[in-house]
Parts: structure tokens; C-alpha cells; sequence
């Protein structure tokens, strides 16, 4: 469910008229629903709370939007944070997320970011190597503190979504091995600086059948009881993120957050330990539209084309997964119907946002909107082409602001130079 309605024939965001932001603000650009945001973080919250999960905890995964309008509007309804790097940390930090609910992943981090994490404050590192465990208990051993771990561990579980978006198979850079496990949480204990208190899993991501994280979850239920019965004090489970969403309007069928938190308690619920899980595409994707304008319509020999003034550098999902995005007239539009490839200007043949799409015949200027853009869109956004990145606008009820600028060309430039002895 999301808040880009159409009333009286034009594209609403909450209370505001996508027509009116597009003038307002020049296309192409972004545009995030609060009201969305708010109420995606609100159902899994509800859904987790119906299922007796009551010492849980929701930590936002910076990555898939990370604005810090965004990151704001959920740290106000109290969530926490998953980051991936010092950059991210700076953003959740900036945008209000309290230290003690921010959980840093990632199988890359630096003495450096170790160290700004530490001196935040930060609730959990989750480590996915014995020489990560080292590094960071020399660098909190040298700032005389001691960092809460949890080790990702992989289970060897194919998440049956695509190939560059699954995590938790073997082949994956992903975790520690799952043999490895035991030995990894025994070498964590012999080590001062780092306290292990909890066991992380993340599988894939945009995944639409439960199967694999029940299987994932019992697995780390098997994990936990051998860990305990080893005396390991394990007190927090953190489930990563993973949620699939629909992009294609009425034709998918996502699972239910309530189906998903009732496995979770079917597994996990009684083992005394906090729940953690790291949403970003269900929080973030249906709460976002891409809003481009027609800049000319062109016959090919075999195909007709839509050249629209976003691309690839806005939303690299299309070309990058072959993901579906919905894409809809902002105005509806009775002209006649066609089969069109939504293309941008890139000078690449992958740069296109849908392939084969029965739209209307439009002019030059119109408006199109593509949904469920708002996770993984804008930050995977590039200047390719030299093209300015989009603007971010977040609406909320009848408020809008732009919460990212578009740059112009001479703040594009500004980090370049030639050099003297040209
Ligand atoms: N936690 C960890 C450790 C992750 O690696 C990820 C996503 C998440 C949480 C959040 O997963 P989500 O709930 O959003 O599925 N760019 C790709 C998606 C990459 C996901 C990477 N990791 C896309 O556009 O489909």
C-alpha cells in the first residue's frame, strides 16, 4: 500500500499533485511519501509486536534510501539503523538515529570505521571474519572499550531470488561459513575488546517465498542451542532484511509481514533473545516514484521508443537485476495504446526502464512515473554522461520540500582539476 493515488486523473503523492511538483521542480526527480514510509515501519512493527515479539528491534537499512530526510523520518518513529559504512554512520547519526539502536554490517570495514563506531557508541558490529573479530578487538582494545559483536554466519540457503542480489549461499563473499561458526564465536571469547552476544544471517534480498528464511531461521535456532549449551551468552538474533515488495502493481504477491513475524516466533520466539531485523526495500521501495518527462518519441524498425529525460544513472535496477518497475502516464490518458521501450539518453543499449510496455501515445513534455523506486534508485544513482543527479523531494500530507538538490554543472565539476603542468 502506498500514497501515489490518482484523483481526478492526476498523480497524487499524499496531498500534492505530482504535475505541480514536476513544474515546480524540473524532471527528472524524485518523490518519497512519509505517510508511505511511516506506515511500512508501523505494519512490520505491528505485525511483529502481534506475534509476542516485544524485545525487538528495527533497524533501518541505510543503504536502500538513504536520504536524510528518510533516515529522519523513521528515526522520529524510533528506529534503528543497519549501516554499511562510516558514511552511512555519519548520515544515520546526522538524521537523529539514537548510536544505541545502529548495527554496523559489512564484510569491509577499516580500522578507521571501526573506530568512528566505536566512538559513537554504536549498539553491534556484525562481523563476517576471524581477522575482522582481531581488528576490531585491537581497535576497541586501544580506545579501552570493548565492542558487542554478533558474526553473520552463512547458511548455505539459496534465496531463490536473482543471482546478484542473494547473499547467503556458500559461493557468496558473504558470512562465515556455517562449519565455521562455533570456531568462530570460540575465538571471538579468547579475545578481549570484543564481547559476542548475538548470531546475524541476511539471505538475499527482494525475496517473495518464506520457505528460505524458515529454513535460514531453524537453522539459526540449531546454531543457538549448540552455542548455548557451549556457554555462549547469545542474547540477540538478528535476521538481516530481505522482505520482498511488489513493483508491479496488482500482479505480484509479496509475503505478509505478519505471516513472516509469525515464522519468526514459530522459530525463534522463545529464545529470550532480542529480534533484529534490517528492512530497507520494505520500508523504502513502494514509498518512492521516479517522475521523468517524454523528451521525443522515435519508430524503429522493430520497436517503438519512448525517450524519457531519466535513465539508467537515476535507476540502474532495470539494467543491473532486470527488475519490473510499474510505469504509468502521470495524467491519465485515454490516446491510443502502443507497445513501447521506456528508454533514457545513455549512450548504452542497457540503458532503458522498461522493455515491451503497453502505454498511451504521449507528447513531448508528458509525464511519466515509475514506482516503487524508492529503494535502491536515487543511491545507486551515478553522473554517467556527465548528467546531473535527480532531485529528491519528500511529501508529507500537503508539505513538500526538496530534500536533495540537483546540483548544477559547476558543482559537478567541482572535485576535477587539470593539472598545473598542463
Ligand atoms: N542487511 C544486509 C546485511 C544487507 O546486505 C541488505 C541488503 C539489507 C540488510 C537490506 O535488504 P532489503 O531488506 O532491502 O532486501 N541493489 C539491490 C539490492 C541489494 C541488497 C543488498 N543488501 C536491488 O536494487 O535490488
Amino acid at each position: 500500500m502506498d500514497e501515489f493515488i490518482y484523483r481526478d486523473g492526476a498523480l497524487h503523492a499524499e496531498d500534492i499533485v505530482i504535475g505541480e511538483l514536476a513544474e515546480a521542480v524540473g524532471t527528472p526527480f524524485y518523490c518519497y511519501s512519509a505517510a508511505t514510509l511511516r506506515r511500512h515501519y508501523n505494519v512490520l512493527d505491528a505485525a511483529l509486536a502481534d506475534a509476542g515479539l516485544d524485545t525487538r528491534l528495527i533497524c533501518y537499512s541505510v543503504k536502500a534510501n538513504s536520504n536524510l530526510a528518510v533516515i529522519a523520518t523513521l528515526a522520529q518513529l524510533g528506529a534503528g539503523a543497519d549501516i554499511v559504512s562510516q558514511g552511512e554512520l555519519t548520515r544515520a547519526l546526522q538524521a537523529g538515529i539514537a548510536p544505541e539502536k545502529i548495527v554496523f554490517s559489512g564484510v569491509g570495514k577499516t580500522a578507521e570505521e571501526m573506530r568512528a563506531a566505536l566512538s559513537a557508541g554504536i549498539l553491534q558490529f556484525n562481523v563476517e571474519s576471524l581477522s575482522e573479530i582481531d581488528l576490531l578487538a585491537d581497535t576497541a582494545n586501544s580506545m579501552g572499550k570493548t565492542a558487542e559483536i554478533a558474526l553473520r554466519v552463512n547458511p548455505d540457503i539459496e534465496a531463490g531470488t536473482h543471482k546478484k542480489i542473494s547473499t547467503g549461499s556458500a559461493e557468496t563473499k558473504f558470512g562465515i561459513a556455517w562449519e565455521d561458526a562455533e570456531a568462530g564465536f570460540a575465538h571471538a571469547r579468547a579475545l578481549d575488546g570484543v564481547e559476542a552476544v548475538g548470531i546475524d544471517i541476511h539471505i538475499g534480498s527482494q525475496i517473495t517465498d518464506l520457505t528460505p528464511f524458515r529454513r535460514a531461521f531453524e537453522k539459526v535456532a540449531d546454531l543457538l542451542a549448540r552455542l548455548r549449551a557451549d556457554g555462549h551468552e547469545i542474547r540477540r538474533l538478528d535476521l538481516g532484511g530481505g522482505l520482498g515488495v511488489p513493483y508491479g502493481r496488482d500482479n505480484d504477491t509479496p509475503p505478509d509481514p505478519n505471516a513472516y513475524a509469525q515464522m519468526i516466533a514459530e522459530t525463534l520466539g522463545d529464545s529470550g533473545c532480542q529480534i533484529m531485523l534490517e528492512p530497507g526495500r520494505l520500508i523504502a521501495a513502494n514509498a518512492g516514484i521516479l517522475v521523468t518527462s517524454v523528451v521525443r518519441t522515435k519508430q524503429g524498425q522493430a520497436k517503438n521508443f519512448m525517450i524519457v529525460d531519466a535513465a539508467m544513472t537515476e535507476l540502474m535496477r532495470p539494467t543491473l537485476y532486470d527488475a519490473h518497475h510499474h510505469i504509468a502516464p502521470v495524467h491519465e490518458n485515454a490516446a491510443a495504446v502502443k507497445n513501447w521501450d521506456v528508454v533514457g539518453p545513455v549512450c548504452e543499449t542497457g540503458d532503458f526502464l522498461g522493455l515491451d510496455r503497453a502505454l498511451p501515445v504521449l507528447e513531448d513534455g508528458d509525464l511519466l512515473a515509475i514506482f516503487a523506486a524508492g529503494a535502491y534508485g536515487s543511491v545507486l544513482g551515478s553522473a554517467y554522461n556527465t548528467r546531473l543527479p535527480a532531485p529528491e523531494v519528500l511529501v508529507d500530507g500537503k508539505k513538500w520540500a526538496v530534500v536533495r538538490s540537483r546540483p548544477d554543472y559547476q558543482a559537478l565539476l567541482a572535485g576535477e582539476a587539470i593539472p598545473d603542468w598542463f
